[in-house]
């Protein structure tokens, strides 16, 4: 889409400005454009037209006579000239100013580790997958439908909305989702994708596929990881099968919301449908992590359930939190046309749970090409006794801080996407060491600290900073701040 551009400074009739760089956009470009338009007195309103893959926020130009000027986005929509196209899991997609992917993200939605064999993602996958379809089955046949190919890309009304995730979240956020424009974003769960499942007659389902956050970085958290989805429905028939006295029970009144049941559904079926939602996830832990795995349960919060609950597993002598799940919403069911069932709903990280069930030191060592990585998850058929081998002994990680002012629409996640678009992986970690607000100047200044390790081999102190040097030149160049160095 392209955006009005106003000049800071008056150029003459068909002088030649070269486009130097875009601000916070990837990659670099370098473009040349003659000015044809009129230049009386209102030179200053002459537009100037570019798109990029992400966007454009801020052009440098440069006069032929080498005098550096800023071109500055107005902010103001043209009508559609040529529409900058995307292409996004095989389809094509406009850009507009939502759009916030990075190259990196758009190579990561072809990746599908969830379907590659050998694998520890399609592992773990494989062994709930498997265990649900031994478990519950209906004269012989699994009841689980299970879907594990269906596109990233979502709308927010699947992600949000259709869960019943308030119109002002701060989940739906620029800054926490990848958007690849105003009404197409990356799932960021697998939930988005219950309603229309649920609205297509299925009664029980696992979904499994990646999904994207953006977020921090350190060695439990990447922006592209993986969760698995499973939802079950009962009608009062199903629900109270053993049951004596199925008559007068029913799943529904006009009661109200307590702790324990949402308003529309009686204590009794609430009751039941926790029962069954908690006997079927342990039962699944424990064949996961053997039969003297302890487990707890939380209450906990989600938009789209009541009750909700988080597991928690005693791992190494910790408590890890290690799903959310609950009593799926009646509203949902209602809109998505099962107005006369309820429903049990739960979600969990594959990447969390592999990282605990093989002792995975690093989220990064998943999208590790190292043959000494892939070698050691292959030909398994299932999750028992394995222990990941880290590929090098643990050198210590290389550290170096980066301080700079910040423009007023920054975002931390914008330096975390960046950072993983010039460091290719090497680096571990960024703790925010500190951030002050001049009060004279209202200006913000970060000071973040860089963690820099391999996890398949030993960094050299010289490339390290050599990237290092990269990262600080970038933050000038594309998020538009003041370096303090
Ligand atoms: N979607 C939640 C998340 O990503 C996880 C979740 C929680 C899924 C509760 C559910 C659920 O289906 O019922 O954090």
């Amino acid at each position: 889409m392209p955006y009005s551009i106003q000049l800071k400074r008056l150029f003459s009739t068909g002088e030649k400005v070269a486009i130097l760089s875009f601000k916070n956009i990837f990659p670099l470009e370098t473009n040349t454009t003659t000015c044809t338009y009129c230049c009386s007195q209102h030179v200053s309103k002459r537009k100037y037209y570019k798109q990029t893959a992400f966007g454009i926020q801020k052009l440098t130009v440069r006069s032929i006579y080498n005098n550096p000027a800023q071109l500055q986005v107005s902010g103001k929509k043209e009508p559609e000239k040529t529409p900058q196209i995307l292409h996004v899991a095989e389809r094509e997609y406009f850009h507009d100013e939502w759009t916030n992917l990075s190259p990196k993200i758009l190579d990561a939605v072809e990746k599908k580790l969830h379907l590659r064999n050998d694998h520890p993602i399609s592992l773990m996958k494989e062994v709930i997958v498997q265990h649900f379809y031994k478990n519950y089955t209906r004269g012989g046949n699994p009841i689980f439908a299970v879907f594990d190919n269906l596109s990233p890309v979502v709308t927010p009304e699947q992600n949000f909305d259709q869960l019943l995730i308030p119109s002002d979240h701060v989940s739906r956020r620029k800054s926490d989702n990848y958007y690849i424009n105003k009404s197409y974003m990356l799932r960021a769960h697998t939930s988005a994708h219950e309603h229309d499942l649920i609205k297509s007659g299925l009664n029980a389902f696992i979904t499994v596929g990646d999904v994207y956050r953006r977020d921090t970085i350190d060695s439990t958290h990447f922006p592209v990881f993986h969760q698995l989805e499973g939802v079950r429905l009962f009608n009062a028939e199903q629900l109270f099968a053993t049951s004596d006295d199925k008559t007068s029970l029913s799943l529904f009144e006009k009661g109200e919301k307590l702790h324990e049941k949402q308003a529309c559904h009686t204590m009794e079926a609430a009751k039941l449908v926790e029962y069954n939602l908690k006997k079927s996830i342990e039962s699944c832990m424990l064949e996961l992590f053997g039969k003297d795995v302890q487990c707890r349960w939380i209450d906990a919060y989600f938009p789209f359930t009541h009750p909700s609950f988080e597991l928690e597993i005693k791992y190494n002598g910790e408590w890890v939190e290690m799903l959310g799940c609950g009593i799926l919403q009646q509203e949902i069911l209602n809109k998505a046309g099962a107005q006369h069932h309820m429903a049990w709903a739960f979600g969990l990280g594959l990447e969390r749970l592999a990282m605990k069930l093989f002792d995975i030191p690093d989220i990064r060592y998943f999208w590790s090409n190292d043959e000494a990585v892939l070698s050691q998850f292959r030909g398994l058929s299932d999750a028992k006794n394995i222990k990941f081998k880290p590929v090098t002994s643990k050198q210590p990680a290389l550290y170096h801080d980066i301080s700079f002012w910040v423009p007023k629409e920054f975002c931390v996640n914008d330096f975390y996407d960046l950072v993983r678009n010039i460091s290719s992986d090497i680096v571990e970690q960024i703790a925010v060491m500190d951030k002050f607000t001049n009060p004279k100047t209202d200006r913000t200044s970060y000071c973040f600290r860089v963690f820099y390790r391999h996890t398949s081999r030993p960094l050299n102190k010289l490339e390290v900073s050599e990237v290092h040097s990269a990262l600080k030149e970038a933050a000038v160049k594309y998020l538009d701040v003041d370096g303090r160095w």
